[in-house]
């Protein structure tokens, strides 16, 4: 079976799958749902790494407080608006801030920054700003912003509390924050990483389902990509080790299965074809991907001193480039593939049936 109401274990079934004629169905039917539920529309999010401080030690992220090989910076208004602006002269229909969970990222700073973009363009505005307290969400949302990104990472429980060191004492529940999103009225968008050392196939089974019995807005996933400045690309092992055969890999093939088998169950989604992906396939990854179910790129628009600075993983696609630079590749790339470019800001559709 291979549609919206599968079960778990057959989500993990096509995770595993190894029959190349049963895979190209997957593609082709996620293809199929794409094109039905969303259309042939790619929507492109310019995404504005606002600021790399972070309050966290994720032991896969090289914003990571202890991480010490990189400079810090926060983006000022003034150089924000700028490139909203460039924002707007590309077309694209939203701008999404993004940064680490960064407390000098000030409240009322950033509601005025918000408040400004909805006055004068008519852009979506999303935050992707981390595990920020009930007060911040409600405050943005009232300034105007529209959707809020925070991924799960994975929601295999000891394996995310192994990855992601609470705050002193406060236990870290990102759950309760998307519930939290949806009811403040967010578009609300979530994901994980494909590949953790000591993900199972079965919870990377669990996470889809859990895209699905959240009824997101937005789905992003990409490869786990190692970075030896953090403990866990330098060799943190998560216990209890795993079986190898049930080790899921961080690769390609297993991230497209992933965006497939998501367009599948949550139709009305908006997936992106990741950063992540097209730094494992810099040919074409970002081309695969959403002709596998995705239907969002989220072009950078960050100055380009800085993007050096937002050193998530090494070897990063678009490191170097202008935003002009990445605005004409993904533009050749998404006519090479028959689609078009998305007008407006592209939100999350609601369909009846399909
Ligand atoms: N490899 C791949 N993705 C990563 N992210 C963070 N670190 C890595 C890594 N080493 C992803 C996380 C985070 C998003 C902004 O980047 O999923 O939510
Ligand atoms: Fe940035 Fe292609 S998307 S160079």
């Amino acid at each position: 079976m291979l549609d919206q109401e599968m079960s778990i274990q057959e989500i993990e079934q096509w995770l595993r799958e190894t029959d190349q004629t049963r895979i190209s169905r997957l593609w082709n039917r996620a293809d199929s749902v794409r094109r039905q539920a969303v259309g042939n529309e790619v929507h492109l999010r310019g995404l504005l790494e606002i600021s790399n401080y972070c309050v966290r030690r994720c032991t896969y992220c090289g914003l990571n407080r202890n991480n010490s090989g990189l400079q810090r910076y926060r983006m000022t208004r003034e150089e924000i608006l700028a490139c909203v602006d460039q924002i707007v002269d590309y077309g694209y229909g939203t701008v999404v801030m993004q940064a680490g969970e960064d407390y000098g990222i000030e409240t009322e700073w950033l509601a005025g920054i918000i408040e400004q973009i909805k006055a004068s363009t008519s852009l979506a505005v999303t935050l992707s700003l981390g595990e920020r307290p009930l007060e911040d969400l409600k405050r943005w949302r009232q300034a105007g912003a529209d959707r809020y990104l925070l991924r799960l990472e994975t929601s295999d429980r000891a394996l995310y509390r192994c990855i992601h060191p609470n705050l002193s004492d406060q236990p870290s529940d990102r759950i309760k924050i998307l519930g939290q999103l949806k009811e403040l009225g967010y578009e609300t968008g979530s994901g994980v990483m494909i590949g953790i050392p000591g993900q199972t196939y079965q919870s990377l089974a669990r996470d889809i389902d859990l895209f699905r019995r959240f009824d997101l807005d937005m789905v992003g996933v990409g490869p786990y990509i190692e970075n030896p400045r953090v403990p866990l690309g330098a060799g943190q092992v998560c216990s209890p080790a795993i079986d190898p055969a049930d080790q899921v890999p961080n690769t390609e093939e297993l991230t497209y299965r992933v965006i497939a088998l998501t367009r599948i169950v949550c139709p009305e989604a908006n997936i992106p074809s990741t950063t992540a992906l097209a730094t494992i396939n810099r040919d074409d990854g970002r081309e695969k991907g959403l002709c596998r179910g995705a239907n969002v790129v989220m072009p950078n628009v960050t100055p380009v001193d800085y993007r050096k600075q937002y050193e998530i993983y090494p070897g990063k696609a678009c490191l170097h480039e202008t935003a002009e630079a990445c605005q004409s590749c993904l533009a050749a790339r998404i006519a090479s593939i028959g689609r078009s470019i998305g007008k407006g800001p592209g939100s999350r559709m609601h369909i009846n049936h399909i």
